[in-house]
């Protein structure tokens, strides 16, 4: 990605928006709910991947009622603009003991799948009472790896998509919507 040095600049990258921020509320609340049943009022541990999750992870711990603690983990994939880099890496690691959690792991988006594969194996090998993923988005055309989130509030077609935490070079994750990002832009 070409650096931007103008507001003109940032703006042309933002193509179209694909999920409305009414959307993006109305999905939240009814996966809230999803949860509250799976749990059935165990407490249970939000581990929210960073940095792309942190938006999401805030909006969901507010519409969840049982009890729930937020942890944070930072894993990273993406290293340029838009190319996967092919691996994960964890960069920051959970600080407790998860053996007497129901952990859920809160993450933004699944594209290739590897990153939760590696995170679900980590986490998987030190024993939690149970382990979920919930993901934000998912775009299942680009798996490399099998892969498939517990939840997933939306299917995407294979657009490069910006907004609500996920950044294209570190931009854009305040976006209170999720818009696709216009490529064409950086040539
Ligand atoms: P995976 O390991 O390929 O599944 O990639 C997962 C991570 O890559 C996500 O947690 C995001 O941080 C990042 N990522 C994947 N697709 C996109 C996208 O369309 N926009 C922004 N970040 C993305
Ligand atoms: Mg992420």
């Amino acid at each position: 990605m070409k650096n931007i040095h103008s507001i003109d600049d940032y703006n042309k990258r933002i193509k179209r928006v694909l999920i409305n921020e009414d959307q993006i509320k109305e999905a939240i609340a009814k996966a809230g709910k999803d949860i509250d049943r799976m749990y059935d009022g165990r407490p249970i541990l939000l581990v929210s991947i960073l940095k792309g999750a942190f938006v999401f992870l805030a909006d969901i711990c507010r519409a969840v009622s049982v009890p729930c603690e937020v942890a944070f983990m930072c894993a990273k994939s993406y290293y340029d603009g838009t190319v996967s880099s092919g691996n994960v890496k964890i960069t920051m690691d959970l600080n407790q003991d998860i053996t007497h959690y129901h952990v859920v792991i809160v993450e933004d988006i699944v594209d290739t799948g590897r990153t939760l594969k590696d995170v679900v194996e980590l986490l998987r090998a030190r024993n939690p009472l149970s382990l979920k993923v919930v993901t934000l988005l998912d775009k299942p055309s680009r798996r490399l790896v099998e892969f498939k989130p517990d939840v997933s509030l939306f299917t995407i077609p294979d657009h490069f998509v910006i907004g609500y935490g996920l950044d294209c070079g570190e931009y854009f994750r305040n976006l209170p919507y999720i818009a696709e990002y216009d490529e064409c832009s950086d040539n």
